[in-house]
């Protein structure tokens, strides 16, 4: 964090619990990829989620890529991601050598699109990665009825979402491998680290493999099976991952309350609307977002944020939609001008799980200036 920001957007909420968890992982002399703390850190994450199976990475990006191997997905398959998302999707997606395919999404939610989602389906469809974008959970029913009726696999990209809830049930429980991040700026963090989740076994017990180095879990010679990955988190890392779950329902809280008052702070306020949720869904309010209207608010997304940034208020765009990102631009993909033009009116608002009221108040109030300027 910088100096001459007052009200950050998402610094991770670090204190005397991690240190003690790190403390004690360094004098066991585990620092790197073998030590208890990972697999302890698995089995409370699983137990948190609900999830059958957990597996740690090094990151959710790596996670993902996982996924895809052990659904078998590669070249001449593509697969669906929606339009607006980080990179960190779709990168996997090219690793395997797969075609990925975006979509537009909900003007709404900002989540894959259901309807462009089927209008995407082709022969060689073999797997759709729904993201909770910000928190916010996707509409996993029908997300889920389209990819039964059409016999695809589904990842879904829970990165933003740990803690969020759709129908009372945790997001990514519902695909056939689910996916978190565990970055800096995440719901929680392990210095960098994500998690695979599944029901299958089959699956689990392949991620363990591919993790490795393609060497299973017990073998102590160095007898690889397949050709795998150094994709393991470290006992380091877990310890942090392992303190920070304690303090997951504390973050959420406070993150649920803060969002509560920005609603409730904005209601009404010419130009500017956020995020929705869907009616059974809890978000993790990762990132508090919202649009602003030029005209109605008296300046744009642009100027919000110079002025936030002026007095020392942490905002940023929304993500730059694939559509518009040169790698994959000149995959020719059908355009998706929800996404675009979610990211040309969007911003992202202070929503680090340490934040006061008094925090989310003075960021209101300079908002709401911006409007009274014009
Ligand atoms: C939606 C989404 N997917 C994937 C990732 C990748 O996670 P990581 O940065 O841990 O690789 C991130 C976060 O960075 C993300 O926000």
């Amino acid at each position: 964090m910088t100096d001459n920001i007052r009200i950050p957007l998402d610094a991770p909420n670090i204190g005397e619990l991690e240190k003690e968890y790190v403390t004690r992982a360094i004098e066991s002399g585990y620092v790197s990829t073998a030590g208890p703390l990972i697999g302890e850190f698995e089995e409370r994450f699983a137990a948190c989620v609900g999830a059958r199976y957990a597996v740690a990475t090094v990151n959710g990006t790596s996670a993902i890529h996982l996924a895809l191997r052990l659904l078998g997905i590669g070249p001449g398959d593509e697969v669906i991601v929606p339009a607006l998302t980080f990179v960190g999707t779709v990168n996997p997606v090219v690793y395997v050598g797969a075609t990925p395919v975006a979509v537009d999404v909900d003007p709404l939610t900002w989540n894959i699109g259901v309807e462009a989602l089927e209008q995407a389906i082709t022969e060689r469809t073999r797997a759709v990665i729904p993201v909770h974008l910000y928190g916010n959970p996707a509409d996993m029913t029908a997300v889920g009825e389209t990819a039964r009726r059409y016999g695809l696999y589904i990842i879904e990209d829970a990165a933003e979402a740990l803690g969020a809830a759709y129908q009372n049930r945790h997001v990514g429980t519902f695909g056939d491998v689910g996916v978190f991040s565990f970055n800096g700026n995440k719901v929680i963090t392990a210095g960098g680290g994500g998690m695979l989740v599944t029901k299958d076994p089959a699956l689990a017990e392949r991620a363990r493999l591919l993790v490795n180095q393609g060497r299973a879990p017990g073998i102590t010679e160095f007898e690889h099976q397949e050709i795998g990955y150094n994709y393991r988190l470290t006992n380091l890392q877990a310890a942090l991952g392992l303190a920070q779950m304690e303090r997951l329902p504390e973050f959420l809280a406070v993150k649920g309350r803060n969002a509560a008052l920005y609603r409730e702070l904005l209601a009404g306020e010419a130009g500017l609307v956020w995020q929705r949720e869907l009616g059974d869904a809890r978000s993790s309010w990762w990132l508090f977002s919202v649009l602003v209207d030029a005209e109605q608010h008296g300046g744009d997304r642009v100027t919000v944020a110079d002025k936030l940034r002026a007095a020392g208020v942490q905002a940023r765009p929304l993500f730059k939609p694939l559509t518009q990102q040169s790698p994959y631009r000149k995959l020719g993909w059908r355009a998706c001008p929800v996404a675009e033009s979610l990211h040309a009116r969007g911003i992202s608002l202070p929503s680090a799980s340490f934040l006061r009221e008094d925090d989310i108040r003075e960021t209101c109030r300079l908002l709401k200036t911006v409007g009274e300027g014009r």
